[in-house]
């Protein structure tokens, strides 16, 4: 008989800021929080608390609502300033705003690695939406089903080559085992390493590309600089995958790149 104190709360399966949050990883944390925690009203305080930590904290309920209408609105201008109000529904993307830095920055890849024919982009976000407009193919993977709906619409109504999945990269088979000319990890080995200590080599490890681009943020959302580009580059360079050689590292205003190549 299934003990009721370890079902997942209502509130968590329906509440507007989790319910769109993939079920695998609402499942995860609320068992983990459900071991810490006596009071299932505790855990499911923690849990809440968690799952905004690693998913709702970047991008809310009325952001991806948002979203979905300025999709609409950009099918009249197709313009890079409708390009950059959808990319600022998502803090990791607005963050690199305007889009003319984020077309320096993959300047600034491409030389390294040639233009790839196919990227996968691992905890995308709503990031895919730039690479799609910028005709790159791009497969993207979230817990976040409303950064998931807004990749695979912008793929509807533009015919975009993007797509996406919601899955958890903490659960097996997340990782998709097809070969890619590119993997992106921007701005997540800290997050998986937070929610799972030796997630990050493994997501690395399990990924089958020719490139691997991995970025770190080197300022807290509040915008502070608190030294976090020293402490990542040392983690970086102490945790470099099996088989893969560090062929570049580049800092941009708020971000610290790491282009690595695979080597066998
Ligand atoms: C800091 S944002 C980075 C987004 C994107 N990579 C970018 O740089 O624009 C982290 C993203 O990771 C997703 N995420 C967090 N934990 C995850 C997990 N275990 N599996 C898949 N995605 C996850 C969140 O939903 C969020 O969209």
């Amino acid at each position: 008989m299934p003990d009721p104190h370890n079902a997942i709360p209502e509130k968590l399966l329906t509440s507007k800021n989790t319910r769109d949050i993939c079920p695998d990883t609402v499942r995860r944390v609320w068992e983990e929080c459900r071991r810490k925690y006596k009071k299932p009203k505790d855990a499911e305080k923690a849990a809440r608390e968690a799952l905004h930590g690693i998913s709702g904290a970047f991008m809310t309920a009325d952001e991806a609502r948002h979203l979905a209408w300025d999709m609409q609105e950009w099918s009249i201008k197709k313009t890079d300033v409708g390009l950059e109000k959808m990319l600022s529904r998502h803090a990791s993307t607005r963050e690199r705003l305007p889009v003319s830095d984020i077309d320096a920055l993959y300047e600034q890849v491409f030389a390294i690695t040639g233009r790839p024919r196919s990227v996968l982009d691992l905890a995308c976000g709503i990031h895919p939406i730039y690479l799609g407009a910028r005709g790159i193919e791009t497969v993207g993977v979230d817990i976040s089903g409303g950064a998931v709906s807004a990749v695979n619409g912008f793929h509807e109504i533009y015919e975009a080559p993007v797509s996406a999945v919601c899955a958890d990269l903490l659960c097996p088979g997340a990782v998709p085992k097809r070969r890619f000319d590119m993997a992106l990890l921007l701005k997540l080995l800290p997050l998986l390493e937070r929610q799972r200590g030796g997630a990050a080599r493994d997501v690395m490890n399990a990924v089958n590309a020719a490139w691997l681009v991995c970025s770190f943020p080197t300022r807290t959302l509040g915008g502070r600089n608190v030294g976090m580009a020293a402490n990542y580059a040392e983690w970086m360079e102490g945790h470099l995958p099996e088989g893969f050689a560090a062929e570049g590292r580049f800092e941009t205003g708020n971000e610290l790149f790491y282009i690595l190549r695979k080597t066998s």
